[in-house]
Parts: structure tokens; sequence; C-alpha cells
């Protein structure tokens, strides 16, 4: 009899609980983002930390900031590793949404994966003066400004206002 009881309330216990999670799973259900969105989403993150790092390299560039040698060379470094990833950034998933890429990227995808290519190979030159020690400012400004070109190109191609 108190088996019966205790297995009673047991299926009881178990049935809100699994009403809850189900409830729960739902809930989180409707908050995901879809796919597409975190595509979109990823591609805004990685180019928030390309901007992080080359952001000071840049000010620093203009005068606007100091950057002790060892920090620009994080900076830089960080830079050309984050690059990287902006090669894979561009999925077919995250053509569209809530999002400023062109469709013309997956259109014209050789013109866009030069310009990613570009970024690439700029990011790893700056890296590169910023490791030696016997470079001039003028070199390391003539690096940085040739990054902020690749910037630019394509934010003036592919990317909306
Ligand atoms: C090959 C093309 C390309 C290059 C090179 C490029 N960008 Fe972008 N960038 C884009 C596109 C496209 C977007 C829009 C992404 C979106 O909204 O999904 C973007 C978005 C951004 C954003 C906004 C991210 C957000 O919060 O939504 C920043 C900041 C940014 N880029 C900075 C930079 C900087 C700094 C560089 C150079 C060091 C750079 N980008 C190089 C194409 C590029």
């Amino acid at each position: 009899m108190k088996n019966h009881k205790n297995a009673a309330m047991l299926a009881r216990a178990t049935a809100v609980a699994l009403g809850a999670a189900s409830a729960y799973v739902l809930a989180q259900g409707a908050a995901q983002p879809t796919p597409s969105e975190r595509a979109i989403e990823y591609r805004q993150a990685v180019f928030k930390v390309v901007a992080g790092n080359f952001g000071p390299l840049s000010q620093n560039a203009q005068g606007k900031i100091e950057l002790p040698a060892p920090a620009a060379r994080k900076y830089a470094e960080r830079l050309a590793a984050v690059a990287d990833f902006t090669r894979d950034a561009f999925p077919e998933i995250s053509r569209e949404g809530k999002t400023r890429a062109k469709p013309e990227i997956w259109t014209d995808r050789a013109e866009f994966d030069k310009l990613v290519a570009d970024l690439n190979t700029q990011s790893r030159a700056l890296a590169a003066v910023t490791a030696r020690a016997d470079a001039k400012p003028e070199e390391f400004k003539a690096a940085v400004g040739a990054v902020g070109n690749a910037c630019k190109s394509c934010h003036d191609k592919f990317r909306e206002k």
C-alpha cells in the first residue's frame, strides 16, 4: 500500500517535472537564434574583434595614442590571427537577415575573396613590421595605412552604408 502511494506520488512528480521541462524546451526554442541569425552574429562578432585590435594600431599611427612596442605587436598579431576568421565568415546561410553584407558578396565571390585575401596579406605584413625592433615609424604607418585601405576597399564595395 505504501509502495503504491509512493509510486503514484513519484509518477505525479515526474509528470510535473516533465511538463516543466518541455515548457522550458519550448521557451528556449523560441528564444534561440536561427542558424542564419547565428552565422550573421558570428560574422559581426569577428569584425568587432578585427576592429578592436586594429583600432589602437590606427590611433597610434595617427599620433592619437601612445602604444608601447610590445602592445603594438600584440594587437597586430591578434589582428592577423582574426583576419583569417573572415575567410569563412560569409557562408551562404548568412546571406539574408539583419546584416549589412551586400548580396554582391555571393554573386561576385572572386572579387570579394581577393579583398579578404588582401586583408590577410596586409595584416600579416603589419604584424611582421611590429615584430621587428628596427622598424621605422614610417614603415609602421605605411603598414597600418595598407590595412586601413584593405578595410575601406571592401566596405565601399560590399558593405551597406
Ligand atoms: C573583405 C571585406 C571586408 C574587409 C576586408 C573588412 N570588412 Fe569590415 N565588414 C565587412 C562586411 C561585409 C561587414 C558587414 C557584416 C554584417 O553586417 O553582417 C563588415 C562589418 C564591419 C564592422 C561592423 C561589425 C558589427 O558590429 O556589425 C566593423 C566594425 C568592421 N567591419 C571593421 C573592419 C575593419 C577595422 C577592417 C580592417 C581591419 C575590416 N572591417 C575589413 C567587410 C569587410
